[in-house]
């Protein structure tokens, strides 16, 4: 067997780990990643000679590449994920569940030799700050040079991680191989005591790269239950005011919701002096800190960002970040090497080929992008980075935001009286379903904290958990509820969102430090009218602010009963509290 590259570790028992997978999966080489420049660039030639990827034109998008994946293979697979743990009640009715020896024995079966003819990339990778008590180390050995490629943008890779894990056997253990790509061999599995993570079968971000999802979401949640601290599926990013004040807010929403739109917003003119800064876009992990507040880091490196839609109106930043050493996966390619999707600034030019590799035209019906197609970009590149980012303490959370896609019933920002009444509102978070997941488009689901797809564990005992959380801090955030999406009866959104947000964010911050008003209402605190700031909102009203944030007490009864059948699913481990507030806020109907 060929040995390539230069990170080979010296840690015994990751050595051992993986002399026991090379044994099993058969590899002709194993590549040593130790995540230099050079090696990236070497990356890059084997995966264009393999015509894995296409370099795009190098003048416009220095750096940057093209990839297409299997047309049945281009989203996150919940139904082929599994959680193993010993007993099925663990894992709870939101998760699919399998004996560990059981799936350890199929999935050794379909990975035995399954590396013949090709190379093991072998990826450390540290999730979070070097230095950090609360980052992780995890190791992901793979047969895909696409996934070894993100993985080198989306975490701090190679060297860098196994200086962070010195000789601790404390590392997660993540095993990938594309097999042959067929949809009946494809299980994305977590065995949580064994803090492993086996994935075949696909070559898609959300199933493959191990970082995020599977051990920055199921399994972090997993051990931060066990340990005291919380793994979310939240943006991070902090407001500066003119005078240099700041405040750092966390928000959970479902997959292809904006949390990447949000967490680069640029203030619109009016806001002069204030500014965003991004800390993450996608996950949170958060623990008390010793001056008794809730400390946040983002435990990832890069964006894995949803492209279409994304254009210098509704994310100039990320366009910015997205104009070098990005991998674009199953968007359109134009004639002249550069990208295109739907919502771009610009339309197609003629001669755009779809994302299936086909000659496309507007006519043709078809989406030129697939609607979940993405781009992988190093977070390094984006020009609001918070340089907190980096910091080993995270940063400090005032405010918790919790929000979903919903046409009609949710108003645009309300507050939670109180830390249960947060945890309430983020359990009953409901948003129609976006093309993040195979299935059920435009359906609303509920999504309790984003995390209905991440939890590792049993949805009730969760709740119980961030339930619990309260006695660790001292000064727990405050919780709000946000909604971009709410429809007029033409089908218009009401709120013209992206930059505009600024201005619900505003009032949360100024809540968070008591300095603006509100009104008690059956939901929780709503702003005065007055006391939400529209000045140079062209051509929007305080009528339309009414319309967005009304309660409708008729659409709030069958908000509730629908709420009621997710409580029913997980009634067996559900808190007290979540029905005492759900009894609460009948009363207040
Ligand atoms: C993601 C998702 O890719 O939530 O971040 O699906
Ligand atoms: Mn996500």
């Amino acid at each position: 067997m060929k040995e390539l590259g230069n990170g080979k570790p010296s840690n015994k028992a990751l050595l051992e780990w993986i002399e026991e997978q090379i044994e099993l999966c058969q590899p002709d080489a194993v590549y040593w990643l130790d995540g230099s420049d050079e090696e990236d660039l070497e990356l890059k030639r084997i995966a264009v000679e393999q015509g894995v990827l296409i370099p795009l034109n190098q003048e416009k998008r220095p750096g940057c590449y093209y990839h297409r994946s299997n047309p049945n293979d281009v989203a996150r697979v919940e139904n082929l994920t599994f959680i193993c743990t010993p007993g099925e009640e663990e894992v709870g009715p939101t998760n699919n569940w399998a004996p560990p020896e059981e799936m350890y024995a199929k999935l050794r079966n379909l990975a035995s030799g399954c590396m013949k003819g090709r190379t093991m990339y072998v990826a450390p990778y540290l999730m979070g700050p070097l230095g950090s008590d609360l980052s992780m180390v995890g190791v992901e050995l793979t047969d895909s040079v696409y996934v070894a490629l993100n993985m080198r943008i989306m975490s701090r890779m190679g060297k860098v991680a196994l200086e962070h894990l010195g000789d601790s056997d404390h590392f997660n253990k993540g095993l990938h191989s594309t097999l042959d790509l067929s949809p009946d061999r494809r299980f994305i599995c977590h065995f949580p005591q064994d803090n492993t993570i086996i994935s075949l079968g696909s070559g898609y971000g959300g199933n493959v790269l191990l970082g995020k999802k599977c051990l920055g979401l199921r399994i972090a949640s997993y051990l931060g239950r066990r340990e005291g601290w919380m793994a979310e599926h939240m943006l991070i990013l902090g407001v500066e005011s003119p005078e240099g004040e700041k405040t750092y807010v966390a928000a959970a929403f479902p997959s292809a919701c904006g949390k990447t739109n949000f967490a680069m917003l640029i203030p619109p003119a009016k806001y002069k002096g204030w500014k965003i800064w991004t800390v993450g876009d996608d996950i949170s992990w958060m623990k008390p800190g010793s001056d008794g507040r809730l400390y946040a880091i983002n435990p990832e490196a890069g964006y894995f960002g949803v492209a279409p839609g994304t254009n210098y109106k509704s994310n100039p930043n990320a366009m910015k970040t997205i104009q070098k050493d990005t991998i674009f996966t199953n968007v359109a390619l134009t004639p002249d090497g550069d990208v295109w999707w739907e919502g771009m600034d610009d339309p197609a030019p003629q001669g755009t080929i779809d994302w299936k590799g086909n000659p496309w035209s507007p006519e043709s019906g078809e989406k030129a992008a697939h609607p979940n197609s993405r781009f992988t970009a190093p977070m390094a590149n984006n020009p609001d980075l918070a340089p907190e980012v980096n910091d080993p303490e995270g940063v400090p959370i005032s405010a918790i935001i919790f929000g979903g896609r919903r046409a009609t019933t949710i108003p645009l920002v309300f507050q939670a009286f109180n830390w249960i009444h947060g945890v309430f509102i983020g359990a009953t978070v409901g948003s129609e379903m976006t093309a993040a997941a195979v299935g059920g488009m435009g359906q609303v689901r509920r999504d309790p904290m984003a995390m209905l797809p991440f939890c590792g564990y049993d949805m009730g005992d969760y709740f119980a958990h961030w339930l619990s959380m309260r006695h660790k801090i001292q000064f727990p955030p405050r919780i709000f509820h946000v909604n971009w999406f709410r429809k007029d009866e033409e089908g218009k959104f009401i709120w013209p969102g992206y930059g505009e947000n600024m201005r619900v964010l505003k009032w949360i911050i100024d809540r968070c430090r008591g300095r603006s008003n509100a009104h008690e209402t059956p939901l929780g605190w709503i702003p005065d009218s007055a006391d939400f700031d529209l000045e140079g909102l062209q051509g929007f009203t305080r009528d339309q602010f009414d319309e967005l944030q009304n309660i409708d007490l008729q659409a709030w009864k069958k908000e509730v009963i629908s709420q009621d059948e997710l409580f029913m699913k997980l009634y067996p481990h559900l808190p007290k509290e979540m029905i005492f507030q759900r009894e609460l806020l009948i009363s207040r109907l």
